[in-house]
């Protein structure tokens, strides 16, 4: 097994970190501009694994993308009914957006498409994609009664058909499947969330020319006629790859850092909600709109935090930074309460049991896993360890700072890193005094 060892960073973090283009708009970046009809302009792109499996797809199905560097590129499509069968099975990899999104353009198409996977993929759930677009109408047929990879998306033989469609889940992977399948159907198409989920496809869209229309946490759309593709498009920073560093300067003593361009959705900032009532220094400047997405710098430095609760409805605006944030309970007085996290299950890995098995062998009895959350002790004793990232890419990040700011760890499986942030452990050494 492969592993990493991270030191104890004994007197700080220091310096200014250009932060890698968001994931969740990189993925939509190289999707919808591959349904236009006219070259887009994409800088900033995240080029990391999961969002070049979105681009290898929409490669496959006949869209053109032209790589000018690694974080910027032109794809060009064909129109909304442009693309065309794949030659081979589309490997999505590691990457639950590229296949939950793509089923969703592709459940609409008239040629058949099957999709596969890796390991950790194969176990996660799709029933929660196909189920609401089987009730469109659409012919979608996976592993053990259609829950699981790999996945076949046969023709549909008729138009989809509109719905109103109320979800179980705080989903913007679910949503934005219905929604792009949406685009294709006839008549209109609703989905209605408990809590609204980002929504980042709402607003590309938007710059695509398609109006979805927001009612609480309803969002409908139209049936599309026109498509048309602006001609660029910025991708901002990442706040989920951001919430490693905005925790590691506010746990690290000593510790003084910039972020600059992180993207402030508010349907993505839960982290610096959650981190200023747990009475960290955060402090955003030049906020700005790029690309109908807001955008700022962050300034963080150490200090003292103490324990929160949290819950359900925040649950959507933060739930890839529960692991960061976990760490960062661990580092704060009193204890942390975390509900309504239920969805962690069913990531890339389970992640409360990874926080609570892995976590607990750098802090000995400090976290103690709930059916849909954890209850977190700040304060207790901190040794170093081996932990194990189950090839989950914010497990392994988290662990890194979680070893930063305590006494080192050593990171089992450490190059799932590259699934988002395949500069993490580089950034993470140039940012040591
Ligand atoms: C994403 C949505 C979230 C998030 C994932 C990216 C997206 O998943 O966890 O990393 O780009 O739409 P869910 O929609 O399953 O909550």
């Amino acid at each position: 097994m492969d592993s990493k060892t991270i030191e104890k960073a004994a007197t700080g973090l220091q310096g200014t970190i250009d932060i890698p283009g968001d994931k969740s708009i990189s993925h939509r970046s190289v999707m919808f501009s591959g349904l236009g009809c006219t070259p887009v302009h994409i800088t900033n792109f995240l080029h990391a694994q999961d969002c070049l499996s979105t681009a290898k797809c929409m490669e496959a199905l006949g869209a053109d993308v032209q790589f000018l560097s690694d974080t910027e590129l032109i794809v060009t499509g064909h129109g909304l009914h442009g693309l065309h069968e794949p030659d081979t099975i589309i490997d999505a990899g590691n990457s639950g957006t590229t296949l939950r999104l793509m089923m969703g353009i592709l459940a609409p198409q008239p040629f058949l498409t099957t999709f596969t996977g890796d390991a950790s993929l194969h176990k996660r759930p799709m029933a929660r994609v196909i189920k609401p677009l089987a009730r469109m109408g659409a012919q979608i047929y996976g592993r053990q009664q259609n829950q699981k990879l790999p996945i076949t998306i046969v023709p549909a033989g008729k138009k989809l058909q509109g719905m109103c469609y109320e979800s179980p889940v705080a989903s913007a992977q679910v949503k934005s499947a219905i929604l792009l399948a949406g685009m294709y159907a006839e008549g209109d198409t609703t989905v209605v969330e408990p809590f609204t989920s980002r929504d980042h496809t709402e607003r590309m869209l938007d710059a695509f020319g398609v109006h979805t229309e927001q009612d609480g946490t309803a969002v409908t759309i139209h049936p599309v006629t026109e498509f048309k593709a602006p001609e660029s498009i910025e991708v901002p920073g990442d706040i989920s790859s951001a919430a490693y560093w905005l925790v590691a300067g506010a746990i690290v003593p000593g510790s003084s850092l910039l972020l600059r361009n992180v993207g402030i959705n508010p349907t993505r900032t839960g982290i610096l909600d959650v981190l200023q009532d747990m009475g960290a220094n955060i402090e955003l400047i030049n906020e700005r709109t790029s690309g109908g997405e807001a955008a700022a710098d962050i300034r963080v430095s150490y200090g003292t935090l103490h324990g929160v609760s949290f819950g359900a409805q925040i649950m959507p605006r933060l739930i890839d930074e529960i692991p960061v944030i976990a760490v960062a309970a661990l580092f704060a007085e009193g204890d942390t309460v975390i509900t309504g996290a239920g969805e962690l299950r069913v990531k890339e890995t389970d992640r409360l049991q990874a926080i609570t098995d892995q976590f607990n062998k750098l802090a000995p009895g400090a976290i103690e896993g709930t059916e849909d959350g954890l209850v977190i002790h700040g304060g207790r004793s901190i040794q170093s360890a081996s932990a194990f990232s189950y090839d989950d890419h914010r497990i392994a990040m988290s662990l890194a700072i979680f070893g930063a700011a305590g006494e080192g760890v050593t990171i089992e499986n450490p190059d799932c890193v590259n699934i988002s942030y395949p500069t993490f452990y580089k950034t993470l050494e140039e940012l040591r005094k």
